[in-house]
């Protein structure tokens, strides 16, 4: 289930986001929380299964796009279909933009977008 970040998940959500590159120091994980705390325009997202939180996706909603900034699975669920979950709920969810990604996110959201837009397809 993806739920919306709150506060009081904040160290989960750092321990997710360290699994980012470039996210292995302290400083820049409370950077990025930081910015997920403060901007409205900066939106975290929670993966909840079996009471426990083991993924996370993060957009920043600019200009109507949707760009997925932070994407991460803890690596005792990887290749279990959590992360390409994670954006097909995001994908079901953004009714006026569309999702993109930027140069750290883009070759995973670019499978997962060819994935569900062939599923689309298939409909
Ligand atoms: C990238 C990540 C979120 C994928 O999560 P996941 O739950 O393991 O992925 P899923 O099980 O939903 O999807 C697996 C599919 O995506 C592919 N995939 C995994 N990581 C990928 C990546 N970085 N780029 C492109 N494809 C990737 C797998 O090969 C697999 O494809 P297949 O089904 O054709 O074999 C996870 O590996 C992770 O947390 N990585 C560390 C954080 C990171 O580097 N994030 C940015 C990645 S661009």
């Amino acid at each position: 289930m993806l739920c919306r970040y709150k506060k009081a998940n904040e160290k989960i959500a750092m321990g997710l986001l360290s699994f980012m590159p470039e996210h292995k120091d302290v400083k820049k994980l409370q950077e990025t929380i930081c910015q997920y705390n403060s901007d409205p325009n900066w939106q975290l997202y929670l993966w909840k299964q079996d009471d426990d939180y083991i993924g996370l996706v993060g957009v920043e909603i600019k200009d109507n796009k949707w760009i997925v900034r932070h994407i991460s699975v803890d690596p005792s669920h990887r290749g279990e279909g959590v992360g390409v979950e994670m954006i097909r709920k995001l994908y079901e969810m953004d009714v006026c933009g569309s999702i993109a990604a930027d140069e750290l996110t883009e070759p995973f959201i670019q499978k997962c977008l060819t994935m569900l837009e062939e599923a689309d397809e298939e409909v």
